[in-house]
């Protein structure tokens, strides 16, 4: 499965990209607000931060002429970049035309599989089902993640579904229960993937031991 992270901070991508788990970048109006610099600068500099990564970047227009219109600038700006545009109908007519130019697309505010049918027949890239906005409201959100992944599997679709919303490392692994070709998520789940207790417990006894018998790697003094 596919690790994206979702961003607008730079820092955080460039900490991420270290680890050489991540394979992409998902940004939106929200967290480009947040990052509190201009577009162009903040998704140039992700595409920088992460090379060879699929960073996407979102329209804000809801008319197709401007959807069209902001979706060739942004694409013009770098090749990493992929067009996010929302579940809408002149959305998904632009997903259809970008489709066509071989733009890459990544369809987002996805949250039913009837949604996800209309961005696969259009040609999405990535299929953005949200699961954590679904929770919130006390939905099961994976449930048309995993609706949406044996739709795209049985009608041979090439859209990759990527799970977006994710709030915690139990929706990474129901992510990968439902076979989605992606996750998107925010750096602390990222940091939270990493942790479970018996993993310090057994290092630090590891360490522990070791340094009670006085060893050294680099040590001159043979046995
Ligand atoms: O960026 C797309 C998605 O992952 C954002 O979800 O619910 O964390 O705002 P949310």
């Amino acid at each position: 499965m596919k690790l994206f992270l979702d961003t607008g901070d730079v820092d955080e991508v460039r900490r991420a990209a270290e680890l050489g788990v991540i394979d992409g970048v998902t940004t939106n109006p929200t967290l480009i607000a947040k990052a509190g610099k201009g577009f162009r600068e903040t998704v140039l500099a992700i595409c920088a931060a992460c090379p060879g990564g699929a960073i996407s970047a979102e329209v804000v227009a809801t008319d197709y002429d401007t959807m069209l219109k902001e979706a060739l600038e942004i694409a013009s700006w770098h090749d990493q970049i992929v067009v996010k545009v929302p579940l809408i109908e002149p959305g998904v007519r632009l997903v259809s035309t970008l489709s066509e130019r071989g733009i890459r697309t990544n369809v987002t505010l996805v949250f039913s599989v009837s949604q996800a049918l209309l961005a696969a027949k259009a040609g999405a890239t990535y299929i953005s089902n949200f699961v954590g906005r679904v929770d919130d409201v006390s939905g099961d959100g994976m449930e048309a993640v995993a609706a949406t992944v044996e739709m795209v599997e049985s009608y041979g679709f090439e859209s990759e579904v990527l799970v977006a919303s994710v709030r915690h490392p139990q929706h990474v692994v129901q992510a990968m229960a439902a076979r989605a070709h992606v996750a998107t998520m925010p750096y602390s789940v990222i940091a939270q993937l990493f942790k479970h207790p018996l993993t310090d417990i057994g290092l630090h006894r590891f360490l522990d031991d070791w340094n009670k018998a006085g060893l050294s790697i680099f040590s001159t003094v043979t046995a």
